[in-house]
C-alpha cells in the first residue's frame, strides 16, 4: 500500500487499532441480526458467482464476519483494512479468508480484475472530495461486468464520535452520505446503477447502494 497515509486515514487507524478488539467481539453479532443487510450482500454474492468474475476485495473489512460470510456464499473474497490491529483480529477470527493491510483508495490489484467491491461502513471515512478517485480506482480494478456495493450512514455534512466503541479518548470524524450525490458520483466515474435500499437505523437512516461496471463503456 502507499506509505502515506491522509489526514482522515491515519485517524481512522489510530481509532480501529484503539477498538479493534471491543469492535470484533461487538459488530459481528449485531451483523449476524441484520437480515435486509444480509439480504442485499446475498443478491451481490449471487451477482457476482453469476458473473464468473474474479475475487471480491472487501474494503474497510474491520474484523472480517462479512469476507467470511461472503465465502460461506460461495464468493471468492479477500479483506483490505486501514488498521493493522483489526487486521490481525480478522485474520484470528478467520483464518481461512486473506487480509491485507491497505486502503480502499489504492487497490494492489491490476487492472480488471475484481469480480466485485464491497465498503460496508468503511466510505464513511472518506471526505467527500476524495470520493471521485476512490469510485476512479475501483472502477480500474473491477473486470467488465463487476460490482460494487457500498452501505453507509445517510444524512449531510460530518458527525464527530467520541470515545468510540466504551474507550476513553478515541475520537474521529465520519461523513454522512446523501444516496443521490454519491450514485451520481458512482455514474460519473463509469458504473450504472443497479439498486439503492434506505431504511431506518438505531440512531439514523442507512443506505446500500449497488452499482455495476458496464460489460462495454457506454
Ligand atoms: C465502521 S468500520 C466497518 C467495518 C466492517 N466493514 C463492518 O461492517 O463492520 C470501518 C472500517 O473501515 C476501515 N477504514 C477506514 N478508512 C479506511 C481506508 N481508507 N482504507 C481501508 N480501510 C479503512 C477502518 O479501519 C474500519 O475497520
Amino acid at each position: 500500500m502507499r506509505t502515506t497515509l491522509s489526514e482522515r486515514e491515519a485517524e481512522a487507524r489510530r481509532a480501529y487499532d484503539a477498538v479493534a478488539e471491543t469492535y470484533a467481539a461487538t459488530v459481528p453479532a449485531l451483523f449476524a441480526q441484520d437480515v435486509c443487510g444480509r439480504a442485499i450482500i446475498a443478491a451481490f454474492a449471487e451477482l457476482v458467482v453469476a458473473g464468473g468474475g474474479g475475487p471480491v476485495a472487501d474494503l474497510g473489512c474491520g474484523p472480517g464476519h462479512v469476507a467470511a460470510h461472503l465465502r460461506g456464499l460461495g464468493v471468492p473474497v479477500f479483506g483490505v483494512d486501514i488498521s493493522p490491529a483489526t487486521v490481525a483480529a480478522a485474520r484470528i477470527a478467520h483464518p481461512d479468508v486473506r487480509f491485507e493491510l491497505g486502503s480502499l483508495s489504492s487497490l494492489d490489484q491490476a487492472d480488471g480484475t475484481l469480480g466485485g467491491v464491497l465498503s460496508w461502513w468503511s466510505l464513511l471515512h472518506t471526505p467527500p472530495a476524495e470520493r471521485p478517485a476512490v469510485f476512479a480506482e475501483w472502477h480500474r480494478a473491477l473486470a467488465p461486468g463487476g460490482h460494487a456495493l457500498l452501505g453507509f450512514h445517510v444524512g449531510e455534512g460530518q458527525s464527530h464520535v467520541r470515545d468510540a466503541y466504551g474507550h476513553e479518548g478515541v475520537d474521529y470524524t465520519i461523513d454522512l452520505i446523501e444516496p443521490e450525490e454519491v450514485a451520481a458520483e458512482l455514474t460519473a466515474a463509469g458504473f450504472e446503477r443497479e439498486a439503492l435500499m434506505r431504511r431506518p437505523g438505531a440512531r439514523r437512516e442507512q443506505a446500500c447502494l449497488l452499482v455495476r461496471k458496464p460489460r462495454r463503456r457506454p
